[in-house]
């Protein structure tokens, strides 16, 4: 699960699947990180882990990470929130096979619509509970279609 900062929405959807997974009964490693790496080491935001808390998460245990090229090669499926972070994520490698593996996480939900989770950081607390809802359905999305394979 990756975002530009890996302290808002990336934090959310790795909380997020986690817990759907684990409830479904997949042994999925769900990780999150960031394009960038100003907030490297760090909790998730007060707004993320609150909401996440109100939906009855802890994402305490988080800390920030940046994105490397290890990580893209590492990791099976590669969730973008943005449109901007599917760019970066694609321009780290000259791997053109990469780009099997990288998917905008609200097509999940939504095939094909390229829609972007919204980035939270400079709006108020309210943006967070819809950036939660959307990640949620996206997740539960991803989940059901793995368990119908
Ligand atoms: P995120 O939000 O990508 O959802 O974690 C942001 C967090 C920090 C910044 C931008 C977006 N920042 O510019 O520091």
């Amino acid at each position: 699960m990756v975002c530009l900062g890996n302290i808002c929405r990336s934090p959310l959807a790795e909380g997020i699947l986690k817990d759907k997974a684990q409830k479904a009964g997949l042994n999925w490693q769900v990780e999150s990180r960031g394009t960038g790496g100003w907030h490297a080491g760090n909790l998730p935001d007060h707004r993320s882990i609150e909401i996440a808390k109100e939906r009855g998460l802890d994402i305490t245990d988080q800390r920030s990470q940046k994105l490397t090229t290890k990580d893209l090669a590492d990791f099976d499926l590669i969730f973008a929130m943005d449109k901007a972070n599917y760019r970066d994520i694609i321009a780290k490698s000259d791997n053109p096979a990469l780009e099997q593996k990288v998917f905008l996480i609200l097509n999940e939900a939504n095939p094909e619509s390229d829609r972007s989770v919204p980035d939270p950081y400079y709006g108020g607390e309210n943006g967070f509970s819809e950036v939660y809802d959307m990640i949620d359905k996206a997740c539960e999305a991803l989940v059901q279609k793995h368990l119908q394979k």
